[in-house]
């Protein structure tokens, strides 16, 4: 019995180790959750039977274990050092030529690049393959030993398979992906805790938990970068191969490293590293450039705390400090009231920012923004700036409520036209109730009505829409369509000629398609995908405007709250005498009406790999489904269709093996009906 046991505890966590790898390393599952569970309750069982066979590296110690008092110190046998940072291509054309004159080689020289991940670093000790310490970098020297946390990290391997060292150090970095970062907070603001500011640092609070059944809960990642001491093996020669018996080693190594050839391959990397960078699943803020053969790394060695082989490139920072200045509100073209941060110029994100968004009420409440403050913005690709918090420390005087230092509150009613606002039940925005009336509200109609992916009137900007509004030359768009060449040219920073240019894209922006017109009407709730499918599902804007309820909920994707909009905006008089004037003036061509019925894809079964260029996954899972597809985990002769991004995994093969068909973004769009 006591040997059975043992056979089948060993048995439980060669699996559970297996499928732990496939799904939190590989992201490629191969049995499902439940089956996972199952394996796991009856090693727990196994192991609480005989305890005499527990061992701290079995799958079942990642749940944490009891609070310590104190971390212990840990010396490292090899410095983990820092890297010296480049910010423009002289720098890393310097650091290149630096590598030049240190090996005194000519020719171009052979790098292995990789992300440089915005975590902290860590270091993982293995004996004889198992799992035995894990430290924090500590001041390069000495660490403190996280072992407990790290074991909680499942991507972490315990054990490693066959073939490893007597001794191995594993240095990578500590993670927390964006997801797990965004659920996180949302957790916390539910509970009315203090959020995280970013993933690094909310990985770095939930790593140094002297309780390790928190960090347990707290889903953090861990990727490998280089390696301390070895005993017992000979290295590969280049850093790329040291890299690919890591991942043979079943750490989880950086899909995005590759291998490039001199300064124009350093400077390739990081533009298309940095293309990829919002879409990426974690963090980053650069690239690392690393000479790949490893007798080169030494031949160059160090200078005071970084080594001369490697360099890290950053990015601009997408978060920086600066001072709040005022907080205004402005009105929006629903007539949500949004307050906005004036700030004292910064720049952050390759940018000069000056605004931010606060969001809302609640959102200035809870982040306590107030005028004075100093507070992190943040700018992350084309993203609208954003306040992600305060300073707290920095308050001046922050005990005493002077009026510069007051909470904020919203305006009761509108700073435009005076009228009341309101917040309705479950609505975070306040608005102002005068709809059209509105000069603001108008102004914003108009302002979206021209924009580029509406009627794309070029030449028709923000400031001309207010000069347009403000002097009373137009009240709606139907009234862009009788404006004069010499109405135009009477205004500010205009003449004959441009006023002439703006006339003529006016008259340019007539007969757009369907679905334009409908995203350009601005009605609420109703974006530009959702405009698509209107008009494809309708064909003609008498059709739309006819529809019910029921009608309206035949197309996918529109729900009661969306039908509720589209009803409520052409039961407004307004809104349809508007829209007769631009039907006199051709605004817009009808089309033939391709009902799409919910559900055309029902039976088929979608398998999802590698990096879509525009949808997160979840999108496009959640079309598939809208549209009656299922989506699945693992690729099968019934999967029918395998949709294939960048850096596909193995699913890819699979699908080539097996002869499924497998589709890109494009063609996926294409069958949903969407493009
Ligand atoms: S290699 C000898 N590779 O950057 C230096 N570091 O400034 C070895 N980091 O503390 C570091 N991504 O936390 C290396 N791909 C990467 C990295 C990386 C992030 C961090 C690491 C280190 C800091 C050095």
């Amino acid at each position: 019995m006591r040997r059975e046991a043992q056979e089948r505890v060993a048995e439980l966590r060669r699996l559970i180790d297996y499928h732990n790898y496939r799904y939190y390393v590989l992201d490629n599952p191969e049995i499902p959750d439940a089956e996972y569970d199952r394996l796991m309750r009856e090693l727990q069982q196994l192991e609480a039977a005989h305890p005499e066979l527990a061992m701290s590296d079995s799958p079942t110690q990642r749940v944490g274990a009891t609070p310590l008092k104190v971390f212990a110190e840990v010396a490292h046998s090899v410095p983990m050092l820092s890297l010296n940072n480049a910010f423009s291509e002289e720098d890393v054309v310097a650091f290149d030529r630096r590598a030049h004159e240190g090996l005194g080689h000519d020719g171009e020289l052979e790098y292995a690049v990789e992300p440089k991940f915005d975590g902290l670093a860590i270091t993982l000790h293995y004996q004889n393959g198992h799992f035995v310490q894990g430290a924090t970098r500590g001041d390069g020297y000495t660490g403190e030993d996280v072992s407990a946390n790290l074991r909680t990290i499942h991507a972490i391997p315990l054990k490693l398979p066959e073939g490893a060292p007597p001794w191995l150090e594993v240095r990578g970095e500590v993670l927390m992906l964006k997801r797990d970062f965004d659920r996180l907070n949302a957790e916390a603001r539910s509970r009315g805790d203090k959020e995280f500011a970013n993933p690094r640092n909310a990985a770095a609070g939930s790593l140094r938990q002297l309780d390790s059944r928190v960090t347990a809960k707290r889903r953090l990642t861990f990727f490998a970068y280089g390696i301390g001491r070895v005993e017992g093996a000979t290295l590969p020669p280049s850093h790329g191969e040291v890299m690919d018996w890591l991942g043979r080693l079943r750490f989880p190594v950086c899909q995005e490293r590759r291998l490039v050839r001199g300064v124009q391959g350093l400077l390739h990397y990081f533009a298309e590293l940095g293309a990829k960078r919002e879409q990426l699943p974690y963090e980053i803020d650069g690239a690392v450039y690393k000479l790949n053969r490893l007798a080169e790394q030494e031949a160059l060695g160090f200078v005071a705390r970084a080594p001369r082989f490697a360099i890290a490139h950053k990015y601009p920072a997408q978060e920086e400090l600066t001072v709040v200045e005022a907080i205004d509100v402005q009105v929006g073209r629903t007539g949500a009231l949004t307050p906005v941060a004036r700030l004292k110029p910064v720049f952050v994100g390759g940018v000069t920012v000056t605004n931010a968004t606060l969001h809302n009420e609640d959102e200035v409440r809870r982040k306590d923004v107030r005028v004075g403050d100093t507070v992190i913005v943040r700018r992350a690709g084309d993203v609208i700036p954003e306040v992600v918090a305060i300073l707290p420390e920095r308050r001046p005087m922050r005990d005493l409520v002077t009026p510069l230092h007051e909470a904020f509150a919203m305006p009761t009613h509108c700073p435009e036209c005076a009228a009341p606002v309101v917040k309705l039940e479950g609505e975070a925005a306040a608005r102002c109730t005068n709809g059209l009336s509105c000069p603001a509200q108008r102004k914003q109609a108009i302002i979206h009505f021209a924009s580029r992916r509406a009627m794309d009137i070029e030449g028709l900007g923000d400031k001309l829409v207010e000069q347009l509004v403000d002097k009373g030359l137009i009240q709606t768009p139907a009234d862009l369509y009788a404006l004069t060449v010499a109405q135009v040219a009477d205004l500010e920073r205009m003449a004959e000629k441009s006023a002439s240019n703006l006339i003529a894209a006016i008259a340019g922006s007539r007969h757009k398609d369907l679905a334009r017109f409908i995203f350009a009407m601005g009605i609420r709730n109703v974006g530009e995908q959702t405009a698509k499918d209107l008009a494809r599902h309708f064909g003609q804007l008498d059709a739309l405007m006819q529809a019910d309820e029921a009608a309206l909920m035949q197309v996918p994707d529109v729900g009661p709250v969306v039908a509720e909009s589209i009803l409520a905006f052409f039961a407004e008089p307004h809104n349809r005498a508007v829209i007769e004037r631009l039907r006199a003036a051709e605004a817009w061509q009808d089309g033939e009406a391709q009902p799409i019925t919910a559900g055309h894809l029902a039976g088929k079964t979608f398998v999802l790999t590698g990096t879509l260029p525009t949808l997160a996954r979840e999108a496009a899972k959640a079309r598939i489904e809208a549209a009656g597809g299922k989506v699945a985990g693992s690729v099968s002769k019934k999967t029918d269709y395998v949709v294939a991004g960048a850096e596909p995994g193995s699913k890819y093969t699979k699908a080539q093996e097996l002869g499924v068909t497998i589709l890109d973004e494009a063609q996926l769009l294409e069958l949903i009906g969407e493009k």
